[in-house]
């Protein structure tokens, strides 16, 4: 694992860009300014964990790399390409950034199996039968092969969540981001799911994290980065992080979530 907190990466990464580039990216909801000039590179293969109290703007980020929200001023870029309006190129990028949400969003009336091979069918325009080889394989690497042919609501909360995870995968996404992925879990359930993020990690996936899970922060993440009021406060190695917040928010935050 890189220790380096912007990390250059491979070698690779001084002739290829980054896979997701922020440039005085702004966001507003109203009059409510929510994302403020945010700047921000993350090279490929590199684990961001973002952390940051309530109504900090993280998961506006979140949906500003994947352009569910559109930012109102900047720009971003994943892998060097600026986010596409709409049309065809938005539906490409959406499928090269996979995102996984604390709600699953599976589709309740399709099998497992059905919503991981959904995309690349529709989107992807594989065929059915490969779609479902790419899926079962998934599920297995997620550990839930054998509740494919069941219904969402059969499964458990980690286990809709493993296979809303497989669903991301199956675009062969070349980013992930994740938004509280397991903030709606049972705690039994919390570990099988970020060992199966952890995996992702060390498969080399880049990955934009916001969680709570602080364990899961210090193993597996290159770097953490804190947002306040809409803003990157601070942006350092876990080690650094944690045993070295910088601002008064960031210590204030820790104090908070290491003591409750
Ligand atoms: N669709 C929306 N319309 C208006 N305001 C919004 C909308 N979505 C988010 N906001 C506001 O933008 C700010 C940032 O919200 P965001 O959801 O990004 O925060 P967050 O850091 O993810 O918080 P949490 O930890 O509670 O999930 C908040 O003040 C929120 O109320
Ligand atoms: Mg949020």
């Amino acid at each position: 694992m890189s220790t380096e907190a912007s990390g250059s990466g491979d070698a690779s990464t001084a002739t290829t860009p980054p896979m997701i580039k922020a440039v005085s990216a702004d966001k507003y909801f109203g009059d409510l300014h929510v994302l403020k000039d945010i700047n921000l590179e993350v090279p490929r293969g590199q684990v961001v964990v973002v952390l940051g109290p309530s109504g900090s703007g993280k998961s506006t980020l979140c949906r500003a790399i994947n352009r569910l929200e559109p930012i109102n001023s900047g720009s971003i870029e994943v892998d060097g390409e600026p986010l596409p309006a709409e049309g065809k190129a938005l539906a490409a990028l959406r499928a090269d950034v996979g995102m996984v949400f604390q709600q699953f969003n599976l589709f309740a009336h399709k099998s497992i199996v059905e919503n991981v091979t959904l995309g690349p069918v529709k989107v992807r325009k594989i065929s059915q039968s490969e779609a479902r080889t790419t899926a079962m394989e998934l599920l297995e690497r997620v550990g839930i092969a054998d509740q494919a042919d069941k219904y969402p609501a059969q499964l458990s909360g980690g286990q809709q969540q493993r296979a809303a995870i497989a669903r991301a995968l199956a675009m062969k996404p070349k980013v992930m981001l994740f938004d509280e992925p397991t903030s709606a879990l049972d705690p039994e359930m919390v570990q099988e799911v970020l060992d199966t993020m952890t995996s992702l990690a060390d498969e080399g996936m880049t990955m934009v994290v916001v969680t709570h899970e602080m364990g899961f922060a210090r193993r597996a993440a290159h770097r953490v980065i804190f947002m306040a009021d809409g803003e990157v406060v601070e942006d350092s190695t876990p080690e650094d992080f944690f045993s070295n917040p910088k601002s008064d928010r960031a210590k204030d935050f820790l104090g908070k979530i290491l003591t409750h």
